[in-house]
């Protein structure tokens, strides 16, 4: 039974003379990844670094409209606590100057205190639920950086997980990542959402058919970014009713020529 953990309504960020994205209502279910799909510059990313609160630090940008993290409203928390909550992966790896084991402890280090059998503890299982462990368990103490670009993602997913959200973000995480390291974090995503609340940006058609429940296009419509549709996933891809939509999904089929599937 699906539950409902996010509830977005009336979601409006400006700046002091465009609106970035306006009156966005949607719901994220547990046990379902929430696809967000769209235009470049519609507003996707924006929509996005409102859950976990990311617009809060850019000058000059108001967000108006209530979020709730079961059923709790998101400004009432802690922002530190509400991060802790809400993990969030990027297009590119956010990889710290440190050791890889640093980087996995980085988040649940400044959470609470781990004595050392606890921090392998919690290391080994963050890289074992983000399918790395078998891979680097016996270089933990070598710099971060020396990874693939593929191995770096999945890192930073370990270094969430360590943390034990409820909710993961990802802002088109497999963009930089050839087919095989997609893959891997595209079965990852299957297998989390079992235990995890997923919202996830992807210009890829073909991938939000393999791992989203439910869509949102976001548009530009009359100047404005704006949710022009949502639904569930193949209802939204396979009888689109919004200009904005037919228009997308007709551009990813020309640029990836129907041979994506
Ligand atoms: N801090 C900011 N100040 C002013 N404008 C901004 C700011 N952040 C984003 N924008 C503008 O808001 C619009 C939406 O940006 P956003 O990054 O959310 O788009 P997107 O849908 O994620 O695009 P893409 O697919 O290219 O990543 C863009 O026009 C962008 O230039
Ligand atoms: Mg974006």
């Amino acid at each position: 039974m699906s539950e409902l953990i996010l509830k977005a309504s009336a979601l409006t960020v400006r700046t002091a003379d465009r609106v970035l994205l306006y009156d966005a209502s949607f719901r994220a279910e547990s046990g379902r990844v929430f696809g967000i799909i769209g235009p470049s510059g519609g507003g996707k990313s924006t929509l996005l670094r409102c859950i976990n609160r990311l617009n809060d630090l850019v000058p000059g940008l108001r967000v108006s409209g209530d979020i709730r993290l079961r059923g709790e409203c998101i400004r009432t928390n802690d922002v530190n606590a509400l991060r802790a909550r809400i993990g969030m992966l990027f297009q590119q790896p956010v990889i710290f100057p440190t050791s890889i084991g640093e980087n996995v402890l980085f988040g649940a280090k400044r959470l609470r205190s781990l004595t050392r059998s606890e921090a392998s503890a919690v290391t080994e299982s963050a890289l074992r639920e983000a399918a790395l462990w078998d891979e680097i368990k016996d270089r933990l103490r070598q710099p971060a950086t020396v990874l693939s670009v593929g191995q770096q993602q999945r890192l930073c997913l370990a270094r969430a997980l360590a943390v034990q959200p409820e909710v993961l973000l990802m802002d088109e995480p497999t963009s930089a990542l050839d087919p095989r390291s997609t893959a891997a974090i595209e079965e990852l995503i299957l297998r989390l959402k079992t235990s995890h609340t997923i919202l996830i940006v992807t210009h890829n058609i073909a991938q939000a058919r393999r791992i989203t429940d439910t869509l949102a296009c976001v548009s530009i419509r009359d100047g404005v970014g704006q949710i022009v549709e949502q639904g569930e996933r193949e209802q939204l891809l396979t009888s689109p009713q919004t200009p904005e939509l037919c228009e997308y999904l007709h551009a990813s089929d020309i640029h990836t020529g129907f041979t994506d599937e």
